[in-house]
């Protein structure tokens, strides 16, 4: 274990004190995905469903039909409810049946699980849990309406989501992966509960033509801002000597133990002539930051978690993996008793775990788990 490194009593938790799926927002779909038929997919372990009401606002809810199990992603919007395409029940988008045909009642089985939306930049979030534990993030202190964002890009990281977003607190990876040298150490904080934040001065010395452009245009160094959100979601913020950039990664655990890695690239919105530069400008943007990000996940394919093998060097990833174990996991809103198939006891294990931001008490337990 740790203590072969050393001697200090900070100890990283074991694999299982991990969720599978922690209590956050995550990335479902487009929005013009939903123009006028729901769309469903298998995500975190389940099968949900996304329709937009004919009122406008979007509803995301568990996809399986309580009556027999039909996906109501192939289903039919009707006004504000969505309607099974096996036998039309007709369900609310707070889950609860409204009508099934020819029936004299409702029997109290027939609701579905929901969970809270938000829809943003075109783009539709929703929170696997029953009240979201924190909104929506976005760069710290600025206001999504003076953005706009790029089109999402997507890749596979070949290690699970808390390996991925260690990343974030992982100090050596910075010279070693992304040629960025340090120019004072970093500093750690966790500006709003359930969010943890590295900021680091660093100089750009890479020698590929990203990093040679990005020297003349940008500047030589830069000041990044990395703040986690309930473990998978990441608002990072690069500030060069002449450019900003700013973007959210959406880290969702995939049944197979790896990772989609799903970004969003923002852009600040002009009013003026400039605003028919903005696609070029999140394009470019986006081929930088997507280019950047690729190339570290092909590196770094293959990686594990094995609390044994981290030391002393680790510190900062160690304390991070103590703070994301300690994060609350998901639990159900309102689930249908006769439909659990997909239903994940582990996933289920509380909302009850007291986190208040940087607390000692959150890392003694996690400490004492480990
Ligand atoms: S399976 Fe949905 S109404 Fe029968
Ligand atoms: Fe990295």
């Amino acid at each position: 274990m740790y203590s072969e490194f050393s001697s200090s009593p900070t100890r990283p938790p074991a694999a299982e004190d991990f969720a599978s799926y922690p209590a956050s927002w995550y990335l479902f779909c487009e929005s013009r995905q939903l123009k006028d038929k729901p769309f469903s997919q298998r995500i975190l372990g389940r099968q949900l469903v996304a329709y937009r009401k004919a009122s406008g606002q979007v509803a995301v809810m568990d996809a399986r039909c309580a009556h027999l199990g039909a996906d109501l992603g192939c289903g039919t919007i009707v006004g504000e409810t969505l309607q099974c395409p096996f036998h039309n029940w007709r369900y609310g988008a707070d889950g609860v049946c409204t009508s099934i045909p020819h029936a004299a009642e409702i029997p109290s089985f027939a609701r579905l699980r929901t969970y809270p939306v938000a829809e943003r930049h075109g783009s539709v979030f929703f929170f696997n849990g029953p009240e979201p534990l924190f909104p929506l993030p976005f760069i710290l202190d600025a206001d999504p309406a003076d953005f706009v964002a790029g089109k999402t890009f997507r890749y596979v990281a070949d290690c699970n989501w808390y390996m991925n977003s260690a990343h974030a607190f992982d100090t050596q990876h910075f010279a070693a992966v992304h040629d960025r040298r340090l120019l004072a150490p970093p500093s750690m904080d966790c500006p709003a509960p359930y969010s943890r934040r590295n900021s680091y001065h660093a100089e750009v010395i890479g020698h590929t033509v990203f990093d040679r452009i990005l020297r003349v245009v940008a500047g030589r160094t830069v000041n990044i801002t990395l703040t986690i959100w309930g473990g998978n979601m990441a608002l990072i913020t690069a500030a060069f000597d002449r450019v900003r950039s700013g973007f959210l990664m959406d880290m969702q655990p995939l049944e197979n133990g790896q990772t989609l890695c799903q970004g969003i690239i923002y852009a600040r919105r002009t009013r003026n002539l400039l605003r028919a530069f903005t696609p070029l400008n999140l394009s470019i943007r986006r081929l930088f930051t997507f280019g950047y990000l690729a190339d570290e996940a092909r590196r770094l394919r293959g990686t594990r978690y094995n609390p044994a093998s981290l030391g002393p060097n680790d510190k900062d990833m160690i304390e991070y993996f103590q703070w994301v174990a300690s994060l609350p996991q998901t639990a159900p809103t309102t689930i249908n008793p006769e439909a659990k198939e997909d239903y994940d006891e582990e996933t289920d294990r509380s909302f009850d775990v007291p986190v208040s931001c940087g607390s000692t008490s959150v890392i003694a337990s996690a400490a004492a788990k480990g």
